[in-house]
């Protein structure tokens, strides 16, 4: 049991459902509209997604009482990463990383406010439990994963629960797993931030095409960027 990452109850329906889809940070929310809008494949999800949402939006308002700005321009984002592991094969982020803390468009600010949840039905995340020393770097000129992977500490880790709804912040240290034998996993994790999500590796959602969002046409332009955006080196053997 962890007790450093807070879970939401509720019904997560057939979120594991077999498809063998792959969404990667789709826009599904726009702050325009209440509405949460998924592609029709990913419907068997919509019961975790509601969980999620509605956890994010009571969060929202109530940081609204005191700062009715807070998050204006938020956006929800969801990732769906149903995929079969063989034996030694690893799912996502190979080594230490946060999400969401360095983009094109920063200027030594690390990020803007933003959470997120997770959830999988085996295999869990990996999570560290001494930080890393950001403050003093510049998101501009290193890069930061870089930093978060030299300073990681394998004896100080614990694991998210499965079949839970984990809420997270951008800060928090954490890789995949590798799974011992060949393994059917699910993977969701919703978004909450202001950020553009618009590196080439991002999904569309079709449904929000030809809509004009914060003031800019979507789909957004694909922005490049100077870091690896998803960590695809290791350095050590974790395995
Ligand atoms: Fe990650």
């Amino acid at each position: 049991m962890d007790e450093r990452l807070v879970y939401v109850d509720g019904d997560l329906g057939e979120f594991n459902k077999k498809t063998n889809l792959c969404v990667y940070n789709m826009l599904i929310r726009t702050p325009e509209s209440a509405e949460i809008i998924i592609p029709s494949e990913l419907e068997h999800s919509k019961e975790a997604i509601k969980l999620m949402s509605n956890h994010a939006i009571s969060i929202i308002n109530k940081y609204k009482l005191n700062n009715p700005k807070f998050m204006d321009n938020f956006k929800f984002y969801l990732t769906y990463d149903q995929k079969t592991l063989n034996s030694g094969e690893q799912h996502r982020g190979p080594n230490p990383h946060t999400d969401d803390i360095q983009g094109p468009r920063y200027n030594n600010d690390k990020s803007r406010v933003g959470f997120e949840y997770i959830l999988s039905d085996n295999t869990p995340t990996i999570f560290y439990k001494n930080p890393t020393e950001l403050s003093f770097s510049n998101e501009n000129k290193e890069d930061l994963w870089n930093l978060i992977e030299d300073n990681a500490d394998e004896m100080a880790t614990y694991k998210a629960e499965i079949n839970k709804v984990g809420f997270m912040n951008f800060y928090q240290i954490h890789r995949g797993d590798y799974v011992q034998t060949k393994t059917d996993r699910t993977f969701i994790k919703l978004c909450v931030t202001e950020k553009l999500f618009d590196a080439d590796s991002d999904t569309v959602n079709p449904h929000l095409s030809n809509n004009v969002i914060n003031g800019i046409s979507y789909p957004w332009k694909i922005t490049s960027r100077k870091s690896p955006g998803f960590v695809k080196f290791v350095k050590k053997n974790r395995m």
